[in-house]
């Protein structure tokens, strides 16, 4: 019996198995019912009693070398399977790149440019009452001028109605900081429009203002000067036209030069050689007073735009449409422009 023990032993230390089904034919061999180890137990009544200890000592070793090998041969087996699973990180990848939307994109380059010149970034709310929409901004109650903005009202007394620009940012900044202010405003706007080509009832601005003392008209044209340069290039001219808004006076418009003909004319400028990008002026003192900052010491200008508008500029789209349709063959076309 030791003999034979000794040579099931040998047989076991030398066993390898090239996959689970021999491994499998190996536990059945020694450890199932009809298995040897299970055999040598069954025989160990027959073993002399001085034999005992020595042939129990034996089979127990048997019995733990078989399950050893069952163990480090599994194991051995799942190692393999992993790292046959594992990944490559050598290998390139083909899994198609992520695009930012090109609203995204802009509003990034936006914030980027004003944020080398010391604005940083605030938020507003886009559920809004009539004082930061409106009141505030020096819109008189039955002033036509809220008509300029068709708004969404949530609730009618007190008014609470989606913004309608984000101009309501600077009210909230300046009810809340003294100055100086420095700040840029992005989001979302809401106005009750029909949907086409030129319009949308979403839209996204972004909105600046400056308040100090001895702010300027100058400071104000440098700054958007910079900021047409720096977005559309370094031969973009800028010019201002002047308008009208309630909030600010006096009031102006700023164009660039067509980016797509260069100034030459064409359909975008409608052969104007001139685009309108954004909206500005001087903060109108009635402003400064509502958002309780003293309009004798201090002045200040704001500017708003709209994303869209700069966008399709910027890209030449022709159809606003297409920002909010999340057509993948559309938005795969800026993939350079992380
Ligand atoms: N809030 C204006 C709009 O939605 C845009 C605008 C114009 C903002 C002039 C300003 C500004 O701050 O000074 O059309």
């Amino acid at each position: 019996m030791k003999e034979k023990i000794g040579s099931l032993l040998k047989e076991v230390k030398a066993f390898n198995a090239e996959n689970l089904e021999q491994l499998e034919a190996f536990r059945i061999k020694f450890l199932s019912k009809k298995g040897v180890v299970t055999a040598l137990f069954a025989d160990f009544r027959n073993v002399a009693p001085e034999q005992r200890k020595e042939m129990g000592q034996l089979m127990n070793s048997l019995k733990t070398a078989v399950q050893d090998k069952i163990v480090s041969l599994k194991e051995s087996f799942e190692s393999t399977v992993e790292s046959t699973i594992k990944p490559d990180l050598t290998l390139p990848s083909n899994s198609p790149l992520g695009t930012r939307h090109p609203l995204s994109i802009v509003r990034n380059d936006i914030i980027d440019i004003f944020s080398r010149i010391g604005f940083t970034v605030s938020e507003g709310p886009e559920i809004e009452d009539d004082f930061h929409n409106f009141s505030a901004l020096n819109f008189p109650a039955d002033h036509p001028a809220r008509d300029m903005q068709d708004t969404f009202f949530i609730e009618k007394d007190p008014d609470i109605a989606l913004r309608t620009h984000t101009s309501s940012v600077q009210v909230r900044v300046m009810q809340n900081t003294t100055p100086p202010i420095r700040t840029i405003s992005q989001g979302r706007v809401f106005r009750n429009e029909a949907i086409s080509a030129r319009a949308h009832c979403i839209f996204h601005q972004v909105e600046g203002l400056y308040v100090d003392t001895n702010v300027s008209f100058v400071d104000l044209k440098q700054t958007l000067y910079y900021f047409a340069k720096e977005l559309f290039g370094e031969n973009t001219k800028t010019r201002f036209r002047p308008s009208y808004f309630p909030f600010t006076e006096p009031s102006a418009e700023m164009d660039i030069s067509c980016n797509i003909c260069g100034g030459k004319g064409c359909n975008i400028c409608k052969y104007s050689g001139w685009v309108e990008i954004l909206g500005c002026g001087m903060v109108d003192p009635n402003v400064l007073e509502s958002c309780g900052i003293d309009s004798k010491k201090y002045t200040g200008f704001a500017f708003g735009m709209g994303i869209e508008r700069i966008t399709m500029l910027k890209y030449q789209i022709n159809d606003l449409r297409l920002f909010f349709e999340n057509d993948v063959r559309f938005l795969e076309q800026f993939k350079s422009s992380m």
